[in-house]
This record gives C-alpha cells, structure tokens and sequence, in this order.
C-alpha cells in the first residue's frame, strides 16, 4: 500500500455539508468523504481504498455503468483521469468558492474538469464538467455525467421521483426503494421533458424518510439529499445499487446524474468545450424542509430573474375562450380583471393567423401577424384598454413550432427539424431546428415582431407544445445527428438569452405545454413557469407540494380555473398559494363566486409578498404517509405567517394539530382566519396558544381554511 498523503485531500465545504475528493498515488481521484462531514474528511490509508469520485470505463470497476464513457479518436473504449491541477477561487458572484479540478487521460489529450461551486448561504453546491480534447480527430462520448457521488445505504433507503403519465400529470410524488441494479430515472422527449418527469430527486439515504409516532411523515428532520439538474432537455437520475455479500449490510450506491445520454452518443471535435449541466445539489439534515429552504435561497440567488420582484397577479383567458374570441370579448374579459384588481391580462393562444387563422391548433402557428377578423383593430386596442385601466397587457407566443398548414411552413419547410423521413405531426405542428441560425434570428423577431403590434405588452407567455419527434438536423453531417439532443437545448437556451437581453424590463412565462420546462437551466431566462394545464385543484395541491421542494412559489403559477368544477372558494384557496391567477371566464360568473374571487384578490393583494418570498415549512402531507386526505403547510417572511390548510377528500385517520414553527416570539398576535366564503375574521392568540397547534378545522372535503398571523406585541 502507498502511503497516506493527509493533506492531499480536496475538501468542498458546501454549507452545513460538503465532500471531500482526494488522487490516490497512481492518480486518479477518490471520494474520501461525503455528506454533513464531508468537508472534514481524512484519509489513513491511501485514497485508491476508496471509492471512484467519477468513474470512467478503466477496468477497476467492469460491472457498472460509468459516468463518462469515451471512445477516443483512435477508437480506444477505456479512459483513465488523473489528477492534474486544483483550482480554487472566490466566486465571481461572490456567492462561494469555484473549486475546478482538472484531470487528464493518462494517454490521451483528453481533460476533464470538475467545476463546484459552493453557496454558503443555501448549502447548495453546482457541479458540472467540462470535456475538450486535442486528439488526432473528434471522439465519441457515449455517457456523460455531472455527477457521481457515492454512498454506503441501508436496504431501506428511500428516494422520491416526480415521474407522471405525461401531460397535466407533471410532478407526481412517488417514492422507491433503490433497486438492485440500476434504475433509471430518465426524461426523453427534447423539448418538454419534464411533462414525464422533473429533472429533480430527493433521497433519504440513512433509511426510510422519517415518520412520527402516528406514520405520519415528518418534514423537518432526517438526512434527506436534494438534487436538481438544470437542463432544459433529455436528463437523468440513475441510481446503481449494488449489495453488500453480508446480509444487512449496507448497499453501494451510486447516483449518476447530468443529461439523458441514450441515444445521444457526442461527437466531440478537438478544441471544441463541452459543458455539461450543472447539477445543483444540497444534504440536507433538516429533513425536507431544509432541502426546500436551501433550493428557495439558491433559486434566488442565482436563477431567478429580479428575484425580488413581487410577481403580479395575472388573469388570463385561455379556459374561458379558448380561441374563441373577439375585440368585444376580450376587451369584456379586461374590464372585468381590472375591477377584480388583476395586474396583468394574459391573451393567449388564438390571435393570430392571416391566410390560415388560428381558429384551433391545426393552422396558423408561425405566422405571427394580427389575426383581423377577430381583432380588426390589431392589438393596440386591446393595449390600450389595459392601461386606460391601468392593467398591463400579456401575450402568449410559440415561437419554436410550425402548423403545416401555415405561411411559414409553406415559405420554409426546411426549417423544420427532421430526419430523411417525412416529419411526423404532433398537435398537427412541427418544430423548428434551432440549429440552423436563421431559425434562431426568427424566433427572437416573433417576440420583438409581436411587441412592435402590441406597444406597452410587458408580459409573455412563451408556450412550446410538442416533443422531439424526428431527432435530426440538417446543420449537422452524418456522423454528428445525434449531437442534436444536446445542441438544441444550447440553441434554445441561446435564443431565450437573446429575448431576455433585448427585453429586460418584459416578465416571461415559461411553458411547454404545462410544466414540461421546468428547470432550473431554462428558468434563467424567465420569471415564472405555468406549473400544469391541469389546475383540478385536488391535483395542483399535490402538484405544487411537490414542485415548492425545488422551486419557490414566485415563479410557481397557480390560476383559479374550472377544472374539475370544484368550489370556486376552494380552487382560489389553492390558486392563492402559488404566484396567484385567474383563468375563469369573469363575464359568467355568479355574483357569490365573485365575491369569493375578490375576497381572494385582497388576500393575495396582502399577502402574495410573504407567499412569493418567504420560508416554507409544512406540515400535513398530501402526498405520502398512510393518510394523503390533508395538506398543510406555512409560509414566513419576517414577522408575517400564512398558514394553509386544505381537505382533499374524506379522511382515515384522526384530525391532525398544526404546530407552526418559525413564528417570531410574542406575546399577542393578531389571527385573521378565512376560508374565503366570507370576510376574514380577526382574533387575538396569546403566546403559549399557537404553541399548542392550531386544531385540525377542516371536515368537509374540497374546503380550506387560510390564516394570516403576525404579532401584535413583542415579547420585550
Ligand atoms: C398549452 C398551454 C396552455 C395554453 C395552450 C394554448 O397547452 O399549456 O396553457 O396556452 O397551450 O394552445
């Protein structure tokens, strides 16, 4: 055996955890530690005693998949990293330390770095990696990773993914025990992955998630690892689990993650940098609240667009017309937002088409000109019914996609993205090769072009409603078309930049057909993401449980909707917890429904701020534990709480007690309680009585009870 080299070892302090990686004495580098002390890892023997930080097909471990597989320009399959220089800086946003490791191939001009990032702040740590090479022609990566951390598991550790059906089903929770073998949690599809599956994980690696004396899941306590990869295409979570000989000893398990490989070898050519995604990763020992306030603070910090913005409360028409509309219609829908107190009206889909109108979703996408049978005046007059309202215009765009049927299409059908065969429909629309530069110069202009027809518009809705179909790119030569899974994520990401940059001042709305966006790559561009089509508010309860892990509720939109004909005091009560909206036709509603909806708006006036920015702490889970009847949860910013509590369906088991955490010290608070079927009623609650919880008050399913608490005396 070598001898120990102590200091040697690269330790990554991420915030309350870290990991440390250290070269063994032939080189490449191990994992000496990881987890809450992580950063304080020492070795005692040499590092090639532990496991592999990131393995790569080189013989030392034949039976599972690496992280980074190559087939060099000579047509060598093995690779070999050794450690070849550490870097390490300030941050250059101040927010860490930027910890670069280079390795290099033993035989080959072959580097990889390591990139991490830490955030104090947050606890969140980025990690990605950086292949270039100077070999004699261009190799061929056929696995990628950002990411392989390793870890020792019991049989019963647990991990939550947020896999679904597909459309209006994003962000299911279901949780698994990692298997023997590999599992892979995987998203295909290109352009709106996350409609199957959220690039996102939690884990519970010391053993099940933790549960209270009653089964009833806890959320502030236990190890539990949060992870997101922020890529706006095919990514993966892959867990290899391999047993231990012993029975009852822990497992191995390595967790690989970055883009979504399969299919998609790269043809890397020398000289040419290949960034691979940054993973954002946190381990939490707070359970998996700590994991949401640690994503909430690094989604601040770091990829959220003016952060602290208050996002407006937006009311838009797509389920009360759908594409049925005119001038009167529309200018009807903008009065009736604007005596509701909305900020923003949101005119979707249907507004354009000339040749073919846009009458449904079978002709007219690509051309982005006034639709003047509907609207013979353009849009100005719509624009100027919002502000002689003093309201803010909207407009939806999709500007990646192409009806057949369409001017565009028929001008340039070699736009679309294919292969040899015919390209096969998908919402009877195809999508456009954002390759090709041309492509990308158009789909910048149809945000600028419709801004130029709608002057004042300060909100977009950027809407992309079809997969990746036909992979294929007419740019790229034969031997690179599976390049085009990863370089169109790059190219849409370049054409977001670019309309983000020229728009500074315009609020973007993420969408892809619901939630099949969602990350925290493409998110840069944008303020705010619709969640899901599906706004069943049953479901959106789940739905943004789950999703307010990773993303904060800011940018998590959330409209009052028909769907499901629900209550419509209960649908706001929901609505109210995400960044508020309203997507109801507001000229058919009853006068008690538009009582509940203004009570709704005042509440959201008062109190979107601590909803939007403040810490989230839950308590009543609808998504796991025996009993999924019941959510509740709260929300705190400084000295303001609101409390949500809501009653999916009939419950089996006995009425919880909220005990709310994280409210300030006082002696008095002032309680205003709603369910929105009448005027807020005001109490005071003197210290000691919130302490003792606040008693489950909901029997009714398909009701909600919401609270606002602030003291009304500090504690001296
Ligand atoms: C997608 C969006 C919807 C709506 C329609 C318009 O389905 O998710 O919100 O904008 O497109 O066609």
């Amino acid at each position: 055996m070598a001898e120990a080299r102590p200091d040697d070892v690269i330790r990554i302090d991420a915030g309350g955890w870290g990991l440390s990686w250290a070269p063994s004495a032939d080189g490449p580098l191990h994992q000496v530690g990881l987890g809450p002390a992580g950063a304080a890892a020492t070795r005692d023997v040499d590092a090639h005693w532990y496991p592999r930080a990131f393995p790569t097909l080189d013989g030392t471990d034949p039976f599972r998949p690496p992280a980074l597989q190559v087939i060099h320009a000579d047509g060598t399959l093995s690779t070999r990293l050794v450690l070849d220089d550490v870097d390490r800086s300030d941050a250059a946003d101040g927010s860490g330390e930027h910890v670069v490791l280079t390795t290099v191939d033993e035989l080959f001009d072959l580097t990889v770095e390591h990139h991490l990032l830490t955030h104090p702040d947050s606890g969140v740590l980025e990690q990605w990696v950086e292949v270039v090479h100077a070999e004699d022609g261009p190799v061929t990566l056929l696995s990628y990773d950002s990411i392989a951390p390793f870890l020792m598991v019991p049989d019963d550790a647990e991990y939550v993914q947020f896999g679904g059906a597909g459309w209006a089903d994003e962000w299911r929770w279901s949780t698994g025990r990692p298997a023997i073998g590999t599992t892979v949690l995987g998203s295909l599809g290109g352009v709106q992955p996350h409609l199957q599956r959220s690039p996102c994980l939690l884990l519970s690696p010391t053993g099940p998630f933790d549960v209270d004396a009653g089964g009833a899941p806890v959320q502030d306590r236990g190890e539990v690892i949060g992870l997101s990869v922020a890529w706006g295409g095919n990514s993966h979570v892959s867990l290899d689990l391999r047993p231990r000989a012993e029975p009852g000893a822990p497992g191995e398990l390595r967790v690989r993650s970055g883009a979504h490989a399969l299919g998609a070898p790269y043809r890397l050519d020398p000289g040419t940098r290949m960034v691979l995604p940054t993973v954002a990763w946190v381990w939490s020992s707070a359970g998996r609240d700590g994991v949401t306030e640690a994503f909430h603070r690094w989604s601040r910090a770091r990829v959220l667009r003016d952060a602290d913005r208050r996002r407006p409360l937006v009311v838009n028409n797509w389920e009360a017309t759908y594409f049925d509309f005119d001038e009167h219609r529309i200018v009807g829908l903008i009065d009736r937002a604007a005596e509701l107190g909305a900020d923003v009206f949101l005119l979707d889909d249907g507004w354009f088409g000339t040749t073919r109108p846009r009458d449904d979703d079978t002709q007219g996408l690509g051309d982005w000109d006034v639709d003047r049978r509907k609207l013979p005046g353009g849009l100005g007059p719509l624009t100027d019914a919002t502000a002689e309202r003093g309201i803010r215009f909207g407009i939806w765009v999709e500007p990646e996609m192409v009806n057949p049927l369409s001017d565009l299409y028929d001008d340039h059908p070699e736009w679309v993205a294919r292969d040899v065969r015919e390209p096969r429909e998908h919402r009877q629309q195809l999508y456009l090769d954002p390759l090709r530069p041309e492509v990308r110069d158009f789909e910048v202009d149809v945000v600028g072009r419709t801004l130029r027809s709608a002057p004042g518009t300060s909100y977009v809705k950027w809407d992309a409603n079809r997969p990746v179909t036909d992979p294929g790119s007419a740019t790229l030569p034969a031997d690179r078309q599976a390049n085009v899974w990863f370089d169109q994520v790059g190219a849409t990401w370049d054409v977001m930049a670019r309309v983000a940059a020229a728009h500074p001042d315009m609020e973007l709305m993420l969408c892809a057909s619901g939630g099949g966006r969602v990350d925290h790559g493409s998110l840069r561009w944008f303020h705010e993401f619709w969640t899901s089509d599906n706004t069943d508010p049953v479901a959106r309860v789940r739905m943004q449980w789950a999703c307010s892990h990773f993303f904060p509720a800011a940018v998590m939109a959330a409209h009052v909707t028909r769907w499901g004909e629900r209550p419509m005091a209960f649908a706001s009560a929901v609505a109210l917890s995400g960044r508020f909206g309203i997507d109801v036709d507001l000229e058919s509603t009853t006068r008690a429904e538009d009582d509940v909806l203004r009570r709704a708006v005042e509440w959201a006036q008062r109190t979107q701020d601590v909803v939007q920015q403040g810490t989230v702490r839950r308590y009543v889970s609808p998504v796991d534990g025996a009993d999924r009847s019941r959510a509740a949860f709260s929300v705190t910013l400084g000295d303001r709480t609101v409390v949500f509590a809501y009653q999916l369906e009939a419950s089996t088991s006995t009425p919880p007690v909220i005990r709310l955490r994280g409210l300030p010290r006082a002696d008095t608070y002032r309680v205003r309680t709603t369910d929105l079927h009448g005027p807020a009623e005001e109490t005071t609650s003197v210290a000691g009585e919130l302490d003792r919880g606040i008693e489950w008050p909901l029997d009714r399913p398909l009701s909600a009870r919401l609270w606002e608490i602030e003291p009304t005396r500090q504690t001296a």
